[in-house]
Order: C-alpha cells, then structure tokens, then sequence
C-alpha cells in the first residue's frame, strides 16, 4: 500500500491519531478528490477552520519524467498564488512534504524547490481555501425543492430555481475566465468541466479550480499539456489562442 493509500484507509478507519493523518498543524479529516497521483483532502486547521490539501506525488509516466511532472505542479501553484478573484479558488501555501517513518510525522517544507521531485518518497502539495460542494451537487440541491406530494404538476419553482442557479454558474465562471484572460500576461484555463468548478455555500459563489493544464498562449507547450476531450477538438478550435 503506497502512502497516498494508507491516508485514505485511515481515514475509512477513522483512525484520527494515526500519524499520515496529521499534516503539520492539519488533521486530515476526508478526501475530496482522486486523481490518481494527486488526491485531494479536507484538513482542518487547530483553529477549527476547514482548508483543502491537494497532494501530489511525481513520478515518471509513459511520456513524462518525474522532473516534468513536478514541474507542472509546481507552474500551477505558481499561477494560483498571481490571482486573487472571487471567482477562483485561493491558494494558501505550498511545499513540498515526505513522511519520516522513523519519527512517525510528516517533514514538511513550505515553498517550492525546482529538486523537490529527487526524493523519491517526496509530495508536493498545496493548501486552499475549502470549498465544500462541486457545481455537480447543486443541481441536485435544486431538485430537492421541488415537493412531489404536491399537486403542482409541473414544478415551475424549481424550474426557476434551476435556471436562476444555472446563469449564476455562467456568470461567475465566465467572471474567473475573464480575469484570466485579461491578467497583463493572459492565462487560458484549458479544462473547464464540472469537476473543476466548486460552489461556496457562504456567498453562494461559483468557484473556478484545478489550474493544472492552464498555459499562458503563445508558450511552448510540453507534451503532457492535452487533455484528451482538448486533443479531440478540432483544428479550429485549437488554435484559438484562449480557447478553455
Ligand atoms: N478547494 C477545494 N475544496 C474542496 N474540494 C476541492 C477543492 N479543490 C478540489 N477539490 C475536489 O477535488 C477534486 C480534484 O481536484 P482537482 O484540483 O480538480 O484535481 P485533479 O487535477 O486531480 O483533477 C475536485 O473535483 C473537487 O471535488
Ligand atoms: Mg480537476
């Protein structure tokens, strides 16, 4: 069992003093996302405050060294911690972090080293503001205000309710990608889904994340820049410089 799964067995175990589950001053309480060589976990701060942890471990794939994937991690914390919008999720820190099995604790170090990746045990990570839904769990929330004991047989409040949710979503993600494409060096985002968009409940804000394969055009690409719905697009659509 690698770490990244020993984390998310403990956490099925609620074993809350295993010592994977304390991240310097964070417990980890649950994971968010999995995206195979980086997971995603809600931590919690002593202060009670809940942040996200994305944590990534870079290792050679088929096309990509180690090196090149850390660098991708580290270009994408890089960009995150230049914007400050509303719209897009906020980076706290970041760092790079290996699990010291003598002492049982994490030894993590706060900033990015372009060696980070040579430890063959190391992670990099980041710390974000927590945004507890993704855009796919409103929809649902929507539906449920629709009451079907009712008599109403076609349910126009929640109808409204969905569309009025719907444009929120538009307005706000198009507000995140205008901010980015309008930065003095403008940044195309490149994978816009579902997935990728959070929803705070507090300000009941859209939230745009994952800036992984985001590039500012006209740079050089590595060959691990395509996602494959993008490689499935047409010519045109490519060479349109900000296309997300
Ligand atoms: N700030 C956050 N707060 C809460 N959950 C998050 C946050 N960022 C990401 N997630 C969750 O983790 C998943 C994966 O995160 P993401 O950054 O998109 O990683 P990947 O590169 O693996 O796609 C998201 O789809 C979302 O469910
Ligand atoms: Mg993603």
């Amino acid at each position: 069992m690698n770490i990244l799964e020993k984390i998310s067995s403990a956490i099925l175990a609620q074993d809350w003093e295993n010592p994977l589950l304390s991240f310097g001053p964070y417990q980890i309480i649950e994971k968010k996302g999995d995206g195979g060589q980086a997971q995603v976990f809600r931590i919690q701060h002593p202060i009670g405050k809940s942040f996200a942890l994305k944590l990534y471990h870079p290792v050679p794939e088929e096309t990509v060294t180690a090196a090149e994937n850390a660098e991708n991690f580290t270009r994408e914390v890089g960009l995150l911690a230049k914007i400050n919008h509303k719209n897009i999720v906020a980076i706290k820190t970041a760092g790079s972090a290996s699990f010291n099995a003598q002492e049982s604790k994490w030894s993590i170090v706060e900033g990015l080293s372009p060696d980070a990746h040579s430890l063959s045990d190391a992670f990099l990570f980041y710390v974000m503001d927590y945004v507890p839904l993704r855009a796919s769990d409103v929809f649902p929330i929507a539906k449920k205000r629709f009451d079907s004991t009712k008599e109403t047989p076609i349910h126009a409040d929640f109808c409204e309710r969905k569309v009025e949710i719907f444009e929120r979503l538009i307005r706000h993600i198009c507000d995140a990608i205008i901010h980015c494409h309008t930065q003095s060096k403008p940044l195309a985002h490149k994978d816009i889904k579902a997935d990728n968009i959070l929803f705070r409940g507090e300000d009941s804000n859209f939230v745009l994340a994952d800036f992984g394969f985001a590039r500012h055009p006209g740079k050089r690409r590595s060959r691990r820049t395509h996602r494959p719905c993008e490689r499935a697009r047409s010519p045109r659509a490519r060479r349109c410089p900000l296309g997300s």
